[in-house]
């Protein structure tokens, strides 16, 4: 596979500074270095250039760097898009407002090929808000939405093809708003909130998806967002919400995916270096790409340890 890593350098989806360094952190971390011991082919097409949109409007006033979001979400579409003909696209961010634009490209890209889209979210937050319901007025709290069709996002142009709820797959969640928790209630999106996960593990619901995803013949957005970890092992994000996943069931969604063979893109977002502790969330979230794109736990018989 050749793997093209797009960088999206942006933090105004929400408001701790910090996001913007993501892309460098993963590139000192060693993501593509990783991705090239894997036997995978690198391309690194360097941060995408923004247009901020002076232009853009929005009836609620707590909504805030509009301009900037849309600037970063109308490259990306693009970029996503143009990626998806020459392999894998892998978007480092950057917050979660990034995804307006990714999954809009994988969605655009999947259309003209005559494929439905399928949607990961692995997060802490449905991120099921609209422009117009959005109290924090963080832009990043809003990609699932777009992406089902939604209403109130004119300021970045129709969804090139909304994806079924149902073709949707919310994963880890465990902090949602009320106005999120009253849409989401409207819709048939697939919920594996921590308390289905706590009760089914991860494997079940998970491959109760792929399934779905194989029998349909389509593609796999993936969209990891670093607060779908706990807070104990990925410190560097400015939505930590106690309870995440553990590594082991982080490694195990990857290497399930991996699997799968079914993922097509995938978005590394959240990630705010500034918070991190010596690298460390950064290097967890490069070995929890690899193990997506193929690396093995154990490559040698686990036997050999048992002393016996
Ligand atoms: N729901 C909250 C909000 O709208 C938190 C969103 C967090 N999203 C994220 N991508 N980390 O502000
Ligand atoms: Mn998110
Ligand atoms: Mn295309
Ligand atoms: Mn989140």
């Amino acid at each position: 596979k050749t793997c093209i890593l797009i960088g999206a350098a942006i933090d105004e989806g929400q408001r701790r500074p910090g996001c913007l360094m993501g892309p460098a952190a993963y590139r000192v971390a060693g993501l593509p270095q990783a991705l090239q011991e894997l036997g995978h082919g690198v391309e690194d097409r360097g941060d995408v250039a923004v247009v901020p949109d002076h232009d853009a409007q929005c009836p609620n006033p707590a909504v805030h760097s509009l301009a900037e979001v849309v600037g970063m979400a109308n490259a990306l579409r693009k970029a996503t898009d143009e990626a998806l003909d020459a392999g894998f696209p892998i978007i480092m961010g950057g917050d979660h407002s990034l995804a307006l634009g990714s999954v809009a490209g994988a969605a655009a890209h999947a259309a003209a090929k005559g494929k439905p889209l399928f949607l990961l979210w692995l997060d802490a937050h449905s991120d099921f808000h609209t422009p117009l319901t959005t109290t924090s007025g963080n832009l990043h709290g809003t990609p699932v939405a777009y992406c089902t069709g939604r209403d109130g996002f004119d300021a970045f142009g129709p969804f090139p093809a909304p994806i079924p709820p149902e073709n949707i797959c919310l994963f880890g969640i465990r902090s949602v708003d009320p106005a999120e928790h009253a849409a989401l209630l409207n819709h048939d999106i697939e919920i594996n909130d921590m308390r289905v996960l706590d009760e089914h593990g991860i494997v079940k619901p998970l491959r109760d998806f792929l399934n779905k995803v194989a029998a349909a013949g389509g593609m796999l957005h993936v969209s990891l967002d670093v607060d779908f970890l706990d807070p104990s092992i990925a410190p560097a994000v400015g939505t930590t919400v106690p309870g995440g996943t553990t590594i082991r069931e982080a490694h195990l969604v990857m290497e399930l995916l991996h699997e799968s063979a079914l993922v097509t893109s995938l978005d590394l977002v959240e990630l705010n270096p500034f918070l991190d502790d010596r690298g460390r969330t950064a290097r967890l979230m490069v070995d929890l790409v690899a193990s997506l794109m193929g690396r093995k736990v154990f490559d040698r018989p686990t036997r050999s340890y048992s002393g016996a």
